[in-house]
C-alpha cells in the first residue's frame, strides 16, 4: 500500500473545544471526519450543517462528513453547499441514489457511500462508479470507542478485489475501533482511508498519533 490517509474523527473530541482539536491535527491530519448523527438512522445525536460552516471559517484541513441520518437524498447536498469536500451516504438510508449523488457533485463536494457492517456490497457493485469513496463500517454506526469488527476484513477483501476489477478509482475508508493495533490488518487487506477517534483523540498528542497511526498503516 503506497498510502495511508487519515481522519480524526471530531466525535472523539472534547466537543467543548471542538476548535482546538481541529486544530491541533492541521497539517498532519489529510482530512477531518465528521459524524452527522439524527436520533433516528442510528441512537445518537452528533454535528450538524452547523457545524460545517463554522468549521470551515477555523480550518483549512478537508472536511469527510459522515452522514448517519435518515433521508440523505434531502439533507445531503446542504453539507456540499457549507463546504464538505465529501458527503458519505448510508445505503440502508438513501431512497434515489443517482439522485443524491448528482447533487452532491453538483454543490461541488466529492462523494462517499457507506455500509453498515451486515450490509452486502454486492447489491451496490453498479452503483459504485457513481462514488468517489466506499466506507465500511467496521463497528456499528453511533458511537465511538467500540471494538473493530474483525469479522468485516473479508468484506473489506472483497471490496479491494471489486474495485482492482472493475478498474474503480474509489478511495477504501474504514470507520470504527481503528488503533494502532487493528490498522495493521486493515491496511493489509486494502484500505487506504482510515477514520480514527479515540485513537486520536483519547492520546496525549493528537498530531502524533495520527503520525503514529500512519506508520503502522504503511508498515
Ligand atoms: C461512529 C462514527 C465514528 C466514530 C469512530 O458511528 O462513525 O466516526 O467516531 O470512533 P472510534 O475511532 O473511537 O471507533
Ligand atoms: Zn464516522
Amino acid at each position: 500500500m503506497a498510502t495511508a490517509q487519515i481522519y480524526p474523527s471530531l466525535l472523539a473530541a472534547d466537543f467543548a473545544r471542538i476548535a482546538d482539536a481541529a486544530r491541533s491535527v492541521e497539517g498532519r491530519a489529510d482530512w477531518l471526519h465528521v459524524d452527522v448523527m439524527d436520533y433516528h438512522f442510528v441512537p445518537n445525536l452528533a454535528f450538524s450543517g452547523d457545524t460545517v460552516t463554522a468549521l470551515r471559517q477555523i480550518t483549512d484541513t478537508p472536511l469527510d462528513c459522515h452522514l448517519m441520518i435518515e433521508n440523505p437524498d434531502r439533507w445531503a447536498p446542504g453539507f456540499a453547499e457549507r463546504g464538505a469536500a465529501n458527503v458519505t451516504i448510508h445505503a440502508e438510508a438513501v431512497d434515489d441514489l443517482p439522485r443524491t449523488t448528482d447533487a452532491i457533485r453538483a454543490a461541488g463536494a466529492r462523494t462517499g457511500l457507506a455500509v453498515k457492517p451486515a450490509t452486502p456490497i454486492e447489491h451496490y457493485a453498479d452503483d459504485l462508479r457513481r462514488f468517489d469513496l466506499l466506507l465500511l463500517m467496521t463497528i456499528e454506526p453511533g458511537f465511538g470507542g467500540q471494538t473493530f469488527m474483525d469479522s468485516v476484513l473479508p468484506k473489506i477483501e472483497a471490496a479491494r478485489r471489486l474495485l482492482d476489477a472493475r478498474g474503480l478509482d474509489l478511495w477504501l475508508q474504514i470507520d470504527g475501533g481503528v488503533n494502532a493495533e487493528t490498522i495493521e490488518r486493515a491496511a493489509a487487506a486494502g484500505v487506504d482511508v482510515f477514520v480514527a477517534g479515540t485513537a486520536v483523540y483519547g492520546a496525549a498528542d493528537p498530531a502524533a498519533a495520527v503520525e503514529a497511526l500512519r506508520a503502522q498503516a504503511l508498515r
